[in-house]
């Protein structure tokens, strides 16, 4: 590798899944610095780190033209529905993640569904309302169970599964009449409730061409059991049974082509992760939602499979190049453990101090989400989802016991997990 092909690389966000993004980045031949804004207390000790809101879109396109940025890796959706990447672009600064105009697919559910049902992409069937009357009309007809979605970003929580008729009524009313989730609930989705266990397949795309990486499943219920309330996601692994080469296959065909094809239709240009979340339906895969980031926690199981060289992908698709035919992945299973802070996704303590083992296994990681590093070097919890740990091996049951013995060695007051990641796979028969 040439001195003259190697660049800086930023990473933009302050996750668990920004954290493995750093760590790819630095792994690659082609990476002469990296550095993170506004990054975490595991990046801090790793890269510079720069103090900005994700948001702060005029800062961060200043950050990548003062450090002579070659290539920025957005993270978080947020920035990518500002138009941060049409920013970047504007000043020439090559970087992963698609336009603002591509990340209405995850900015606007209502969006999506019309984009879904103008490319014959299966998925619920749905309509979108920004008034009250009609929408109460239609689930007279279409009455519960019924799922009442928030069109715009909400953090995962915009999604109410109502079991009643009166609590589609209600979430309809709290959302488009009581200013439920703000903007983001002007508009609604209304769409039936699908049946089935749930997947995700990650594409990386460049303008026509697209890879794949493997099929992932994850927990985003707080409570063992996938109980309790909805978050971030407590824990993932890859690959998953239920998504055999051949279902891969067909899913490739039926809902990532066409998507691609219908960017082309629509005249939109799109590079960058499509990030399905399916429904496998016993009556075929179905869309639940479109993201156009990585997921998080799956970040954190999926790169450390991939055993090629990421920089270059994620370059070519920041440039709208053509991507190479396949990436190469190792072998065996992949989970990663969320460590929050009690409460979480509720409210939960801060600052407390994290104590780590002082040496791990090196097929297993610990990735910083919301942490704090002072200058004494002393990590503190800074968020709810506080840390995660990863691993690979030859079987998921043999990565399930890595990393848990890693969370039992990684301590903070209200440390709270979830001891059965991975259930559903490590108990098929
Ligand atoms: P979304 O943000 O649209 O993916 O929804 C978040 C979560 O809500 C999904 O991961 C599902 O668990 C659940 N969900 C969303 N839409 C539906 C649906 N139509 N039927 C059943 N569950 C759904
Ligand atoms: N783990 C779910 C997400 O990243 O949206």
């Amino acid at each position: 590798m040439s001195e003259a092909s190697k660049l800086t690389i930023l990473v933009i966000g302050s996750g668990g899944r920004e954290h493995a993004l750093v760590q790819k980045c630095l792994a690659s031949p082609m990476a002469e610095r990296v550095i993170a804004a506004p990054g975490n207390g595991g990046m801090a000790s790793e890269v510079d780190c720069f103090d900005l809101a994700v948001e702060n879109i005029e800062g961060m396109v200043a950050l990548a033209q003062a450090q002579g940025v070659g290539l920025v890796v957005v993270g978080p959706e947020v920035p990518l529905s500002l138009g941060l990447v049409d920013a970047l672009q504007a000043v020439g600064i090559p970087a992963y993640g698609p336009k603002k105009e591509g990340a209405q697919l995850e900015s606007s559910k209502a969006f999506c569904k019309d984009f879904f049902a103008r490319h014959h992409i299966p998925t619920a069937a749905y309509a979108n309302f920004t008034e009250v009357a009609p929408a109460l009309e239609y689930l007279e007809s279409h009455p519960a169970p019924i799922v009442i979605k928030a069109s715009g970003l909400a953090a995962g929580k915009g999604v109410i599964m109502a079991e009643t008729q009166d609590k589609a009524i209600a979430a309809v009313k709290d959302m488009l009449e009581g200013g439920a989730f703000g903007d983001s609930g002007a508009e609604i989705v209304i769409e039936e409730t699908l049946y089935g266990e749930e997947a995700s397949i990650h594409a990386i795309v460049s303008g026509d061409s697209f890879v794949c990486l493997p099929p992932s499943q994850d927990h985003k219920r707080a409570g063992e059991g996938d109980t309790g309330l909805n978050t971030g996601g407590m824990g993932a692994y890859t690959p998953t049974s239920r998504v055999t080469a051949e279902m891969q296959a067909a899913i490739e065909e039926a809902v990532i082509k066409p998507t691609i094809a219908g960017f082309k239709a629509d005249g939109i240009e799109f590079n960058g992760t499509l990030y399905a979340g399916l429904m496998l339906t016993d009556h075929g895969v179905k869309v639940l939602e479109y993201n156009v980031r990585f997921g998080d926690p799956e970040t954190q199981v999926l790169l450390p499979m991939v055993s090629d060289d990421l920089v270059p992908v994620l370059l070519a698709s920041a440039k709208g190049e053509p991507l190479p035919e396949k990436l190469n992945f190792h072998d065996g299973a992949a989970i990663v453990i969320v460590l929050a802070a009690g409460g979480y996704p509720g409210s939960y303590p801060k600052g407390e101090i994290i104590t780590f083992p002082k040496e791990i296994a090196n097929r297993a990681a610990i990735v910083h989400a919301g942490t704090k590093r002072d200058e004494a070097g002393t990590i503190t919890t800074n968020g709810g989802r506080v840390l995660s740990v990863s691993s690979q091996a030859p079987s998921l049951k043999e990565a399930a016991e890595l990393a848990y013995s890693v969370c039992d060695q990684v301590n903070f007051e209200s440390k709270y997990l979830r001891r059965d990641i991975g259930h559903r796979e490590l108990n098929r028969k």
